[in-house]
């Protein structure tokens, strides 16, 4: 069964193709970064714009790369949501046409389940269950994954996000977008204990995160920071060390809560090196494995889109579009949770 895959939710146009039988066939993408670079941030009407021009081109690329037509698809997933309403609506309305065209389903995929999944297309892949750390842009969240379409939320953030957190303390010490990598980058030559900032709530009974008072706590502390790079590169080494601390012990914690014994990552954030190893050194104590996804499958991507929706055509449980043209829809804010099978 072969899926072409569409992600349109945010700033990067991921295009792929994933045979049930073969794997991951192509898979193009194409980051706007440098577009929305001046702005320190996303501007949605640009994202829309720019995933317009790029979504048929890069479509034509993987089909190019696999030796594959459309007449060979399957079936089309995109992305429905949850991300910006008028990005979402470029990938659906191009998924949904094509499908329609090819009179093949339709699959409207949630972006965080693409992104919960993909460490399955690494090798090895976990087993189900596991626990899930989900650490993209927007979201800070763990789940118990008992399979497709299987999620329980064990705790979430209850304000920013862990990557936000990274994005808006970028944007305070004069980095780029996105602030994740920019953070890590400089924390490299950093030290840490130079600017102590909290660790909120590592030691709350529960598995809930809050990031906001962290970005206040870096506002406060960049606002007296001498005008040196080592300053700031202690300060991005302390943030990055508060963040990383609270999310391995909140992942050890739902571990310890579950009694599972495998913990994945996935999301944005997920491709922060020090959160690798410190996660892999304090769950190796636990008898514990950590899977993540491929390193270039961590950040938005089409294959996690096509896999997802292959995953979940093959299980059948999804609404399928089959040719009705009864149209389609997205959903800028959708609960990964609602989407638990009873
Ligand atoms: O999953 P993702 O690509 O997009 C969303 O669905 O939101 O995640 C993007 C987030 C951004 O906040 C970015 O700063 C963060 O992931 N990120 C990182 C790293 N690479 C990306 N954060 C920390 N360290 C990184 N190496
Ligand atoms: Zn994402």
């Amino acid at each position: 069964m072969l899926v072409l895959g569409i992600e349109t939710s945010c700033d990067e146009t991921g295009i792929a193709l994933y045979d049930t039988g073969r794997g991951l066939l192509a898979h193009a993408l194409h980051s706007q970064v440098a577009l929305h670079a001046d702005y320190g941030g996303v501007v949605p009407e640009l994202a829309s714009r720019d995933h317009i021009r790029r979504v048929l081109p890069l479509t034509r690329e993987v089909l190019l790369e696999s030796g594959v037509t459309l007449a060979d698809l399957d079936a089309v997933a995109y992305t429905a949501g949850p991300g910006l309403a008028g990005a979402l609506l470029v990938g659906a309305g191009v998924g949904t046409s094509l499908a329609y065209a090819l009179d093949i389903p339709a699959i409207g995929i949630h972006h965080l389940e693409g992104h919960l999944l993909s460490p399955l297309l690494a090798d090895p892949a976990p087993q189900f269950p596991f626990v899930a750390l989900l650490v993209s842009g927007g979201h800070t969240q763990l789940m118990r994954v008992g399979g497709v379409g299987d999620y329980t939320l064990l705790g979430e953030t209850l304000d920013d996000a862990a990557g936000e957190a990274f994005d808006k303390s970028a944007k305070l010490l004069g980095l780029g977008y996105p602030g994740g990598p920019a953070i890590a980058a400089l924390a490299e030559s950093g030290h840490t204990g130079r600017y102590p900032l909290p660790r909120p709530m590592l030691h709350s009974d529960n598995l809930d995160f809050s990031f906001s008072g962290l970005k206040t706590a870096v506002l406060t502390a960049a606002r007296n920071l001498p005008p040196d790079t080592q300053a700031r590169a202690d300060l991005a080494a302390e943030l990055q060390t508060a963040i990383v601390d609270v999310l391995v012990g909140k992942s050890i914690a739902a571990i310890e809560q579950t009694g599972l014994t495998r913990l994945v990552v996935a999301g944005g954030v997920g491709a922060n090196r020090r959160l690798r190893v410190q996660l892999s050194a304090a769950a190796q104590g636990r008898g514990c494995s950590v899977f993540y996804p491929p390193f270039e499958f961590c950040t938005d991507n089409g294959a996690m889109i096509a896999f997802a929706g292959a995953l979940r055509l093959q299980q059948d449980k999804q609404e399928n579009t089959r040719g009705s043209g009864s149209g389609f829809t997205v959903r800028p804010r959708w609960d990964l949770a609602s989407l638990a099978t009873a």
